[in-house]
């Protein structure tokens, strides 16, 4: 799959959609450079500190929470919907327990502004760097959203903020089909 850079906003309501059904694969490396990919539904695309910002939430109890906390990059591949198996997948095991990458038939390839690879087969990239990150604050959090995500009051989101350092996209990616 060739791909060409694009501006991040290019796909953004596409990468919307699929956030919403799906989700997306968030790819984080231990120190050795193995890569593990993380299913998420939440995110957030925007401007902050004029620079365009990709914002993950990911909870204390991920795996994929132990990579971020030792790295400085990260990538947000969209998955087109026939790829929906292989996303459960990433979404239900842990990187803890085995290389999920083996157990898809997704493929990692290298990036070109980070460190970390993007998914060959995800027809749009996006490359991050982390330039911050914060944790929620749980008395801010009204009691519905409480109620519904954090019944033990524990393990709540960190968020991370990665600035969209590239955007590929497949260059023969048919959105109209994909939508
Ligand atoms: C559709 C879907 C969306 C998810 N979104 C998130 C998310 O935004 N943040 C998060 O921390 N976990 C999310 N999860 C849960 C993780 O993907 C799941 O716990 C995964 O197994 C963690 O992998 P890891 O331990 O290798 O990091 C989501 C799961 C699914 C199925």
């Amino acid at each position: 799959m060739a791909k060409i850079p694009v501006d991040y906003r290019d796909y953004f309501e596409f990468t919307m959609e699929r956030l919403g059904k799906e989700g997306l694969l968030l790819v984080t490396t231990d120190p050795d450079g193995n890569a593990n990919a993380m299913t998420i539904g939440w995110g957030v695309i925007g401007i902050v500190w004029r620079k365009p910002v990709f914002t993950v939430l990911v909870r204390p109890s991920r795996y994929t929470y132990d990579l971020l906390e030792q790295a400085t990059e990260f990538s947000v591949n969209v998955p087109e919907q026939a790829m929906a198996n292989d996303v459960a997948l990433c979404g239900s095991l842990s990187g803890r327990d085995g290389d999920k990458f083996a157990r898809t038939s997704m493929t990692t390839t290298g990036a070109d502004e980070i460190s970390v690879p993007v998914i060959e087969q995800c027809p749009i990239n996006y490359q991050c760097k982390i330039i911050h990150k914060t944790d929620m604050a749980p008395e801010t959090v009204p009691d519905n959203i409480n109620n519904m995500f954090y019944k033990n009051r524990d393990n709540y989101h960190r968020i991370y903020f990665g600035e969209i350092v590239a955007c590929y996209a497949d260059e023969e990616f048919d959105l109209k089909a994909n939508f």
